[in-house]
């Protein structure tokens, strides 16, 4: 259980908040490339943690996130023209390029050149810096002078024919989907019937490293013939998790939502063919973090034995917020450091895991690919 303060400083993420500067020291996925697949195409709206930004491609191909508020009037730029290698607010006509600068004021034709060059310099919108990579576009929120490379996350760099990128709205809390994605124990309950059968056995070791790319969740299942079954996940700062299983497609918006309660078959529940009763691994989880609400109330929480990674996960997080706070520097800056696998694999009992874990979770990516 966390303390209400606590909470809020793990899962708020506006601007401003703990969490919200921490992740903002990171490249964050915007958008598909192709949602503005074109130059001078129509611009898209994007919230992103917790801001309201229009995306858009200028002549030129340069990709531009800015400011939903114009900074004349606060019209919206959605509505934008997006031409002549910049975004036109159609209210007034003021008109921004990709790097968030005012570069046309046509509504005060009376003012002299040197008040123009004024007003010019006055009226620049927020924008971010963006960069395209693995078919999304990735913004940087952060401080310039923070601005990290673009870290080497394999599937940015594979071929394009090797890789599938899809997204899925999920209407809960960053936080209760990084805990699903690494809680050891649901996946002998949640994704019984879905999950392998050696899943069923329940996790009894749990292993929290810190890493220079995030940290790394091991879970060991002991099924009494000497190895012990370590199933590894690597987390990739602020927030990345690569499964170490088969991922399922998803949309953006799933059929199966909590509105008709994630299509449950209680036939089917009863029957123990599933646990649930609700079909795919990746609806079992979302329904269960969405059924904790917006934000779930870690205050109100009674902890188990089972959750022990759960809060090494959170004293983690926190403590990289107190190191970030106080100017220390922060995993996942070296690009290099994302070069990792999750993995799973046999040790004996006893092993040191996190000498293993190194070892197995660490890639060579061959090709950069574009
Ligand atoms: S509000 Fe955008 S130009 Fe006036
Ligand atoms: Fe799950």
């Amino acid at each position: 259980m966390l303390s209400q303060k606590e909470n809020e400083m793990l899962t708020r993420v506006g601007p401003g908040t703990p969490m919200g500067e921490l992740m903002r020291r990171y490249w964050i996925p915007a958008a598909f490339s192709h949602q503005i697949a074109a130059p001078d195409c129509p611009p898209v709206r994007v919230r992103l943690m917790g801001e309201n930004l229009v995306l858009f491609r200028d002549t030129q191909g340069r990709v531009g996130l800015i400011d939903e508020r114009c900074p004349h009037r606060t019209a919206s730029m959605f509505f934008g023209r997006n031409e002549e290698s910049g975004l036109r607010c159609v209210y007034h006509g003021l008109k921004f390029d990709v790097a968030g600068n005012c570069v046309d004021v046509p509504c005060v034709p009376q003012a002299s050149e040197v008040q123009k060059r004024n007003l010019l310099s006055q009226l620049k919108i927020k924008a971010y810096p963006c960069l395209e990579r693995g078919d999304v576009v990735w913004a940087y929120m952060g401080p310039p002078r923070h601005k990290p490379e673009f870290p080497e996350l394999e599937w940015t760099r594979v071929p394009k024919a090797q890789r599938f990128v899809t997204r899925h709205v999920q209407e809960c809390n960053w936080l209760q989907g990084l805990e699903g994605g690494f809680d050891p124990t649901h996946l002998s309950f949640l994704h019984r019937g879905d999950a392998e059968k050696n899943r069923n056995i329940v996790v009894t070791l749990y292993e929290v490293v810190p890493t220079d790319f995030g940290f790394v969740v091991g879970t060991g299942r002991d099924p009494g013939q000497g190895d012990i079954l370590w199933n590894v996940n690597v987390m990739l700062m602020p927030f990345h998790k690569i499964l170490s299983t088969e991922n399922i497609p998803g949309t953006d918006h799933a059929v199966r939502n909590k509105h008709n309660d994630y299509l449950i078959d209680r036939v089917q529940q009863a029957s123990g063919a599933s646990y649930t009763g609700m079909k795919g691994l990746g609806t079992q989880d979302c329904a269960i973090q969405e059924s904790m609400g917006p934000i779930a109330d870690r205050s109100a929480e009674h902890l188990l034995a089972c959750d022990a990674a759960i809060v090494k996960i959170r004293r983690l997080l926190l403590q990289t917020l107190q190191d970030h706070a106080a100017g220390k520097p922060v995993p996942g800056m070296r690009p290099e450091s994302y070069r990792v696998r999750s993995t799973r694999y046999e040790a004996p009992r006893g092993a040191p895991f996190a000498a293993i874990m190194n070892e197995r979770v660490r890639i060579d990516v061959p090709v950069a690919a574009k």
